[in-house]
């Protein structure tokens, strides 16, 4: 009888252990980045190319590429005032380093605390995941731009940048 109670418990205790490596699998990985899932910000920030997971960049770079609109890599990109800030806080609270995203830190290495980086295609892991990409894959027409994802990873807009 305690055999089987014992063995029951050290079950659930294996498969909640094997259920949170999972998730933290997922959440912690370089391959998968949650897709915007806020409409307004989705409608926003994916008009002039895909509209990039919050988990890509750090809060505080979210704040400044909010706060910079206006000036937006040579485009103008403002929107209204409650929009921004509808849109700031969604991409604030699952930026990188939210406090529901701590696995993803590691796309943050190398990114120093004082340092607010508006591209994604600047951060030393994007760097370091790309070095072998050949220069004719870069310059190929239908890429045309770095942060042009969607171009390599077929999936992105669902959240997929895993090797392909
Ligand atoms: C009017 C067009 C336009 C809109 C709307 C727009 N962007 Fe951009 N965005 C650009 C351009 C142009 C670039 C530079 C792309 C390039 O270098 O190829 C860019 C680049 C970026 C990058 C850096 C990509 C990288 O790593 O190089 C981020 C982050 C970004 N946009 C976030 C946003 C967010 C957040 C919004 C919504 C508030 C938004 N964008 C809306 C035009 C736009
Ligand atoms: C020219 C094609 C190309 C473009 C554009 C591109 N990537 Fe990649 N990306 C690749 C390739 C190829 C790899 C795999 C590199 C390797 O394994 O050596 C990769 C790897 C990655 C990885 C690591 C995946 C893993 O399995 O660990 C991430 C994350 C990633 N890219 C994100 C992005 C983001 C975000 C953008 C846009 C801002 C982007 N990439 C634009 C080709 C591209």
């Amino acid at each position: 009888m305690t055999t089987v109670i014992r063995s029951i418990v050290v079950g659930a205790v294996l498969f909640a252990a094997g259920a949170v490596m999972l998730s933290r699998a997922k959440a912690g990985s370089d391959e998968f980045f949650p897709p915007v899932t806020d409409p307004l910000t989705r409608q926003e920030c994916g008009g002039c190319h895909m509209a990039f997971p919050a988990g890509l960049l750090p809060a505080r770079s979210w704040q400044k590429v909010m706060g910079e609109l206006d000036n937006h890599f040579g485009d103008d990109a403002s929107v209204d005032a409650a929009t921004a800030r509808q849109i700031n806080t969604y991409l604030m609270a699952h930026a990188a380093d939210s406090a529901g995203n701590g696995g993803m830190h590691r796309w943050l290495r190398g990114v120093s605390a004082a340092a607010a980086p508006q591209r994604i295609t600047e951060l030393p892991k994007w760097v370091r995941e790309h070095r072998e990409v050949a220069r004719s894959d870069w310059t190929r027409k239908e890429v045309a731009s770095k942060a042009n994802c969607v171009a390599c990873h077929v999936d992105a807009e669902r959240g997929y940048f895993e090797d392909d």
